[in-house]
């Protein structure tokens, strides 16, 4: 049985890949952090009590920023395979707290290479890094491939740009499998809920429950070449089982703007919308409603521009070439934008009906 160990596993992309790695009979191992309170949701349904027999999914308390208790860990584990996923990983926010988004995303990766090494297992252990298309930045030719030039535009990119060629040396000094899965976003019904296409499909979900009047965004023209977690989780684990170590670009090929993603996620419950005004005065509203469950009355304001979710530098454009991907492993996304989309609202609908539910109960008191 392959022993793998997932730091991040209570993040969007962790949870899934502890599923998929299971259902692959392998003994999983994850780090999580102490919170104050248990911040599991993503992988309560895979959780085993320590008292079970047979356990193929174990919790380690460990944190990135913590160099004696991951060579702690890893030495205890022995992995085949460590999936380095754990990372600051909002844009935003690195701008607020740039220090520390290097220290986890640029030095934890450091950590858990020099972990390896030190431990003697760079012969057994092979080690995934969550490379990021936010690395290509102001971008300097499109489609973005394995050999485009980075310009990372961000705190949280430029540490990620230190963990892509931090992983790449040890690959080529101490002759690791050691590689760069450079993922374009991925998105999911688990999608944190501050990045954009969560934030518009649980507005939408709760717009459409009368639960919230508005969705408040920045830039709605930035483009992005969104792909569903799930597909993306598969590539990483076929990255890790190749023969050679290589980076591979995983991305569906097709990019789309922020304003298309927010009118297919209305769309999607028969709520038609239009863009009207400029700049940061720019609003939607709605111009026909086709459901009888969600009706909103057309004229209402249901999107505007907040000046203070634009970043201090951002990126424009994003779209992946997954040549390299496709000939080689053979990989392609098996979800469209529209499946994602549709996968994203339902779920966001049923959430929404639930807190509508409880308010109800609340209320009735
Ligand atoms: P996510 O949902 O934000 O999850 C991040 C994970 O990292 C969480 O489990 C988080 O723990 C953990 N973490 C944060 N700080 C840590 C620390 N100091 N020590 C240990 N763990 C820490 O991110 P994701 O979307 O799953 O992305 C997974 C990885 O892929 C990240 O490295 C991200 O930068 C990269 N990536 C993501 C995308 C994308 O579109 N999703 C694209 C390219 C690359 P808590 O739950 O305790 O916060
Ligand atoms: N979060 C957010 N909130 N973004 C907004 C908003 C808003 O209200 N309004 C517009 N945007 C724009 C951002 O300016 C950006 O251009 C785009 O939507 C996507 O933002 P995010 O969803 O926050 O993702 P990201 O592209 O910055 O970063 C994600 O993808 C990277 C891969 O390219 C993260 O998952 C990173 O960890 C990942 O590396």
């Amino acid at each position: 049985m392959k022993k793998a160990l997932i730091t991040g596993v209570t993040g969007q992309d962790g949870a899934y890949l502890a599923e998929f790695l299971i259902k692959r009979d392998y003994e999983v191992h994850g780090i999580k952090r102490r919170s104050s309170l248990i911040n599991t949701s993503r992988i309560d349904h895979i959780y085993q009590d320590l008292q079970e027999e047979n356990i193929r999914f174990k919790l380690h308390y460990g944190d990135l920023t913590d160099s004696s208790t991951i060579i702690r860990i890893i030495q205890e584990i022995q992995p085949d395979e460590i999936y380095n996923l754990g990372a600051m990983s909002h844009v935003q926010v690195s701008f607020d707290n740039p220090e520390y988004t290097t220290d986890v995303n640029a030095m934890g990766t450091l950590r858990v290479l020099e972990a390896v090494r030190i431990l003697g297992l760079t012969k057994k252990t092979k080690i995934y890094q969550a490379s990021t298309s936010e690395l290509y930045g102001w971008v300097q030719e499109v489609p973005q491939n394995e050999r485009t030039p980075f310009y990372p535009r961000s705190p949280y990119a430029v540490s990620k740009l230190y963990a892509y060629w931090i992983t790449v040396n040890y690959r080529e000094a101490y002759k690791m499998f050691a590689v760069n899965g450079i993922l374009f976003n991925h998105e999911s019904p688990t999608r944190g809920e501050t990045f954009v296409t969560r934030k518009i499909t649980m507005g939408v979900a709760r717009i459409a429950l009368g639960l919230q009047e508005k969705i408040y965004l920045g830039n709605l023209d930035a483009q992005r070449d969104w792909g569903h977690a799930k597909d993306y989780i598969e590539a990483m684990w076929l990255i890790m089982q190749q023969k050679r170590p290589e980076d591979f670009v995983i991305a569906t090929g097709v990019t789309t703007k922020i304003r298309d993603f927010v009118e297919m996620s209305f769309s999607e419950i028969g709520i038609e919308i239009e863009f009207f005004g400029m700049g940061v005065d720019e609003k939607a509203r709605v111009t026909n409603c086709n459901n009888p469950d969600f009706y909103i009355e057309p004229g209402k304001e249901v999107v505007a521009v907040d000046a203070r979710y634009f970043r201090p530098t951002e990126v424009d454009l994003l779209l992946g070439n997954p040549e390299k991907v496709k000939s080689k492993i053979g990989w392609y996304p098996k979800n469209r934008l529209q499946d994602l989309v549709k996968d994203m609202v339902w779920s966001d609908i049923k959430a929404a009906t639930k807190e509508q539910h409880i308010r109800g109960n609340i209320a009735g008191y």
